[in-house]
């Protein structure tokens, strides 16, 4: 009898009730709309073995932390209590802030209660959004008990109505964390970065009217250098597909205005022209934004927008029509000093500040899509950016899922940032192993990402594989795919520096050549002969032989060294030297400037 009993019990708990919201589109310039932050203490309950999720038969069970139950009765069994959990920080990484988590990967839930004005006035009709600026990396969100989403990948926002869940006073949202890893993951099971879990960026409850603008778009288009005149293309979406609203783009500095009205799809386009004396265009000499307000009937919201060209002539790449050599640097998305994850305009600021010093007017967000803060920040600053996805290593290629998967990650990328004038680059993969199946999963990516976006340029970090006779020939089918062939070497690191002056390399392709990564490790302070690994002097020789290599090739367009900051890596276990962190940065983990800074200062003041 109890046996049966325990049966019903257990398949009534496994009737899980049917999520209650869509993930909708990603609101373009979330920002811009009034909203409630949602950042600060969150409670976490650590969950091993999802104990939360999955009754004792591994079926997820209705009974989950997400019901953020309490008992009601004296003899009430209840195992869990969010209010007597310890809190954390969020935005944040749980590996930073719990010394427990540092190696952590697993599951760890959130709960944060917020309450809502009564007054149905304040939200008469309004709609409210639940933005998340990215969750590493499977999450499962609940509001008042009520499943909202599910949501994998751990670098992209993502945005739920959670409107009419919502009630007077109290509201709580839940969310399930997991960041283990898994072959058909993307990125997949090994990657060196440090998987830093948790929701590592802004969430955020944003007020909207019934139908607002999902998305627009605005583009300078390409002219000849004597235009006279220029076009800027405008375009809009709604979030509903409705006739007869109308849409008004206005950039005031430039007296520019144009008043559209929407078709059946809900959708603007339009063209508005100024002279080209009168428009500043946005470089890094001159990160000039303009003000742009959208109204959309009654609402208005604005951007800051900056108008340029960016295009390839052979070998060159040509930003406004001009030939431009990207001084770069690669970045990973961690805090400046020690560890974590960056998550504020202040990183950002600090980070791209350091590159500055260098002599960049380029970097690398690498292998993932950064904060946008960091992206907005770049902007301002005279920045050029290359955007990346990681579909990094051996990726799952022949999995339909990892490709929807990798496809979702590309879309949410292009989606938030596409309006930012200083991202030239979008690049869908880096250091991936040739296959057929490799090339067919990237060419149909890199075709769709034109689809999105056909004024950027399309890249990815391919690998010079294995040089004879000091030739090292670049040859990957991607090139057909790409308008920039990249590739990643380390001459002086993984082979010997003193092969440098003897190298040759050959990219046999009429396109603009960026070297993505080369560099080599030391560990700041750590001083000898410069044949000796780990001391600044090895990774300053390794530099000044790299730059005179590179300097040969012909086609370079641009370089991104591996990399501005040693950088957390599970993959880096040399003790006394790594511990636990790639050591190949130019400054060290405390923000210290390495000897072969200077040479890559020098070397870009030469360029
Ligand atoms: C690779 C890879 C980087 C890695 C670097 C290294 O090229 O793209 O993610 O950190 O090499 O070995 O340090």
């Amino acid at each position: 009898m109890k046996n049966i009993l325990t049966l019903i019990v257990v398949a009534l708990g496994a009737i899980l009730p049917a999520t209650a919201a869509e993930q909708l589109p990603l609101i373009q310039n979330v920002n811009a709309y009034e909203s409630t932050s949602l950042n600060g203490k969150w409670n976490y309950i650590v969950d091993v073995q999802e104990e939360g999720y999955y009754d004792y038969r591994m079926n997820p069970t209705r009974w989950g932390f997400f019901q953020n139950a309490k008992p009601q009765k004296p003899e009430d069994l209840i195992e869990y209590d969010f209010d007597k959990a310890p809190t954390m920080q969020i935005p944040g990484d749980w590996n930073t802030q719990d010394d427990r988590l540092f190696f952590y990967e697993g599951t760890v839930w959130f709960k944060k209660s917020f309450s809502l004005p009564p007054a149905p006035s304040i939200r008469g009709g309004d709609k409210y959004l639940l933005y998340f600026g990215a969750v590493n990396y499977d999450c499962h969100v609940y509001v008042n008990t009520r499943h909202v989403g599910h949501h994998i990948g751990g670098f992209t926002a993502f945005n739920y109505d959670i409107s009419d869940l919502l009630k007077d006073g109290e509201n709580t949202v839940i969310v399930k964390v997991d960041n283990k890893r898994h072959a058909e993951d993307v990125p997949t099971q090994i990657f060196d970065w440090w998987n830093y879990g948790g929701i590592t960026r802004d969430v955020k409850l944003v007020k909207v009217t019934p139908v607002y603008l999902e998305d627009y778009n605005l583009q300078l288009k390409k002219a000849d250098a004597k235009a006279k005149q220029r076009e800027i293309t405008f375009s809009a979406k709604l979030n509903k597909k409705e006739a007869g609203h109308k849409v008004t783009v206005f950039i005031p500095e430039l007296k520019l205005e144009q008043q559209l009205t929407t078709d059946a799809e809900g959708t603007v386009s339009g063209t508005l022209k100024v002279s080209a004396k009168k428009l500043s265009l946005w470089c890094p000499q001159n990160p000039k934004l303009y003000q742009v307000k959208i109204s959309l009937d009654t609402s208005v919201i604005s951007d800051e927008i900056g108008f340029r060209t960016v295009e390839t002539r052979d070998k060159q790449i040509l930003l406004n029509g001009q030939p431009i050599f990207l001084k770069g640097i690669s970045i990973h998305n961690e805090k400046p000093n020690g560890g974590g994850r960056a998550n504020s305009a202040e990183d950002a600021r600090t980070l791209l500040s350091w590159a500055k010093e260098l002599g960049c007017n380029f970097v690398r967000l690498a292998h993932y899509p950064h904060h946008e803060e960091m992206v907005r920040e770049a902007e301002k600053m005279g920045i050029l950016v290359w955007s990346e996805i990681p579909l990094y290593w051996t990726i799952a290629w022949k999995n339909p899922k990892t490709y929807e998967n990798a496809q979702n990650q590309l879309t949410d990328m292009i989606a938030r940032d596409h309006n930012r004038a200083n991202i030239i680059i979008w690049s869908i993969a880096n250091e991936t192993p040739h296959s057929a199946e490799r090339d067919d999963f990237l060419g149909r990516l890199a075709t769709y990402a034109r689809t999105l976006d056909d004024t950027r340029l399309i890249s990815m970090a391919m690998e010079v594989t294995g040089a004879s006779n000091y030739v090292n020939r670049l040859n990957d089918n991607m090139n057909k795919y790409v308008d920039v062939v990249s590739f990643n070497q380390y001459i002086g690191w993984y082979r010997d520096v003193n092969d440098a002056p003897k190298m040759r390399w050959e990219v046999p392709y009429n396109k603009p050549v960026i070297v993505s990564e080369f560099g080599g490790g030391a560990k700041y302070g750590y001083h000898g002969e410069k044949n000796q690994r780990w001391t600044e002097e090895f990774q300053e020789n390794l530099y000044r032989e790299n730059c005179a290599m590179l300097d040969k090739i012909e086609g370079l367009a641009g370089t991104t060294p591996w990399i501005l900051k040693d950088f957390r890596s599970p993959r880096r276990v040399l003790n006394g030297i790594q511990d636990y962190y790639n050591r190949k940065g130019l400054f060290s983990d405390k923000g210290e400037k390495k000897k072969a800074f200077y040479v890559l200062k020098e070397w870009y003041e030469g360029k």
